[in-house]
């Protein structure tokens, strides 16, 4: 969580600097700020609020400075917060500086035994509640002469997960950073450098990164970038990767909300995903999973972690794969399996599903699992993030940036990848017969112009939203497959529009949460053809005659006068349905949440990169 940017270079630097930030508000948006060098003075300006707020109310002597003049190199950071230690308030807005204004810090991370440091450092004076600011302390307090030993010094002393930039009026030209269980990406360009935590901070002026490893510290001049590693003394070389990502993809595209932009990206998605790995009859994984044929064959047991959306794409996996592959899967959300004892053997795969790639749950939980020696396997939206470059295989799930923090087309993106590997390890394994597989590849080939068919119209599911916005809970109701399915409409639901709702498997309603249905309580509940439907349908019946109001996911054909209000969707096979079920569910939150005018793409308290457990 937070959004931090650094630059150095000869553009308008509070131009470069905001424009980052606005890309990074997913991260967070309570309060932010911005300082740079002048005059070898620390020119520094912080609000609470969005990054709209601090750049409308940014002092007059930010303007006459951002353009360089004489060569003169700029040099600048600045920050989005979301708050973890002390409320939002400008105070606590980032950059912090040290007693006597010589330092200047962004921060991203926690700093774990920061009242431990903060105790020693007796002479300092704190201005805010935060961790970060004990870190431009202990960096004034190490500082002997020498920047980077003092940040080199400071970092040996401070737990917890940090990506910070730093700069200094003792060597101007530099930014200096570190990072340790947070992402940090320096961005190259042409005299000059960037550095922030994503890239798309950075899309606007470059394509070519380096993606800096954990430990990693230094720092960065306009013609240099010079990396170090907490674990060895030798000068560290990283590669820089390309990008393929645009500017124009991380905007919003005339859509309203990035959330709505990414719902109507699905198909495209989809059919990306798939285009990319099935080639006539075959399923192809070659660069992206790098095990031998005889190591997938030798499988016994997948486990599969993810936090959140990525927990519910897991779990609908769970179903897919006892059913065609014919092995136990188990499933956890990574910070419940980071802290129980596991039972782990050897032949298991360990798969890790995360958009971002930088959830400290699911990351702590894959280094758990390395340690035992055991095959993993990420599923990842980010290219040069910490699962895709720690998992031993990484699946690429092809979406472009997803910028609303509310999941939509990463959910359907891990499925598709997920649905194809499961496909390939199938085949592999020769479990499924060869017309199932047909069949099966088949319906996965149909889903992109079925969710572009749901998408044609969406004026049922607005009159839904219209009728339904002013219900304080909803329950989603299904059963099999389908079940994560409930639990992500209701996610999303909650999520965007602070609306009370629960998914739950239909079959457990007799055993309490029945209790709750009365003819003020919407049900939302998928009916869609499958080897369980008329055992939905006895639940559907239960809530009816409670009264309750069941708005159904349906399919043509399927009739019953319990059912209130019908959302028709195309048929698929049962175990493919999952993938469509969801986008009414998102839309339905959506059209709810803008009815009640939410803050939809940041909704409150929530942050789209959880980089902190
Ligand atoms: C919900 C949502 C979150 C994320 C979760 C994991 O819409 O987006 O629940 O799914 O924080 O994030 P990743 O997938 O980046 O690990």
């Amino acid at each position: 969580m937070c959004g931090i940017i650094g630059y150095i270079g000869r553009r308008n630097i509070v131009e470069v600097l905001i424009s980052g930030l606005k890309s990074l508000e997913y991260r967070g948006y309570d309060s932010s700020g911005i300082a740079v060098l002048k005059n070898k003075k620390i020119l520094r300006h912080r609000t609470v609020g969005k990054v709209v707020q601090m750049e409308s109310t940014i002092p007059a002597e930010f303007h006459h400075f951002v353009v360089s003049k004489n060569e003169e190199n700029l040099v600048g950071i600045a920050h989005t917060r979301w708050a973890t230690h002390g409320k939002p308030s400008e105070e606590n807005a980032h950059p912090h500086t040290d007693c006597k204004q010589k330092f200047v810090i962004v921060h991203n991370g926690i700093i774990e035994n920061f009242i431990e440091i903060k105790n020693k450092l007796t002479k300092h004076k704190f201005s805010s509640e935060t961790d970060t600011e004990v870190l431009v302390h202990l960096i004034e307090e190490k500082y002997k002469g020498s920047v980077l030993d003092a940040v080199k010094e400071a970092i040996k002393l401070v737990h917890g997960s940090f990506a910070f930039v730093l700069i200094s009026t003792y060597e101007p030209d530099k930014l200096f950073f570190a990072r340790k269980d947070s992402p940090l990406i320096i961005g190259l360009g042409e005299n000059e450098k960037f550095i922030a935590s994503d890239v798309t901070a950075m899309l606007k002026y470059t394509n070519k990164f380096i993606f800096l490893e954990n430990d990693d510290y230094g720092i960065v001049t306009i013609d240099d970038i010079k990396v170090y590693n907490t674990k060895t003394t030798a000068l560290q070389n990283r590669n820089v990767a390309v990008v393929n990502w645009t500017a124009q993809m991380a905007e919003k595209a005339g859509f309203k909300h990035f959330m709505l932009k990414e719902i109507y990206e699905q198909p495209q998605v989809l059919r990306e995903n798939i285009t990319a790995r099935v080639f006539g009859e075959d399923i192809v994984f070659n660069d992206e999973v790098k095990f031998s044929s005889a190591q997938l064959k030798k499988i016994k047991k997948i486990l599969i972690i993810g936090c959140g959306t990525s927990y519910h794409a897991a779990l609908v996996i769970k179903y897919l794969y006892e059913q065609i592959l014919k092995i136990p899967v188990e499933v956890d959300i990574a910070s419940e399996f980071r802290y129980r004892e596991p039972v782990l053997s050897k032949d298991t795969l360990a798969i890790f599903i995360s958009q971002s790639g930088e959830t400290a749950d699911t990351l702590a939980s894959l280094r758990m699992v390395k340690e035992n020696k055991i095959l993993t396997l990420g599923v990842c939206n980010v290219i040069g993030s910490s699962l895709y470059r720690e998992a031993d295989s990484t699946i690429y799930i092809r979406c472009g940036p997803e910028i609303g923090v509310a999941s939509t087309k990463a959910f359907t993106g891990q499925l598709i990848c997920l649905y194809l590997f499961g496909l390939y390890l199938a085949k592999l394994k020769s479990i499924l017969s060869e017309q199932r597989y047909q069949e099966l590849l088949n319906s996965l080939y149909k889903v992109p112009s079925y969710i572009e068919h749901i998408l044609a119209d969406t004026s049922y599911i607005k009159q839904l939203a219209e009728m339904f916005y002013m219900k304080k809970d909803f329950l989603y109701l299904a059963r099999g497959i389908n079940y994560p399915i409930a639990l992500e409409g209701a996610l999303k639901l909650k999520e965007i529009s602070y609306i009370h709702a629960e998914g739950y498997p239909a079959g457990e309603m007799k055993h309490g949460p029945i209790a709750l249905i009365d003819k003020d309580m919407p049900v939302v509940i998928i009916a869609t053809k499958g080897s369980l439907l008329q055992k939905v349908f006895s639940n559907l019946e239960e809530v009816k005659s409670r009264d309750a109001k069941v708005i159904a996911l349906t399919n043509y054909g399927i009739e019953s006068k319990s059912i209130d209000y019908k959302i028709v969707l195309p048929e698929t096979d049962e175990i493919i349905s999952p993938i469509l079920n969801v986008v009414p569910l998102q839309l339905l939150a959506y059209y709810i949440a803008d009815r009640l005018g939410c803050e939809i793409d940041q909704p409150r308290n929530l942050a789209k990169s959880v980089t902190v457990e």
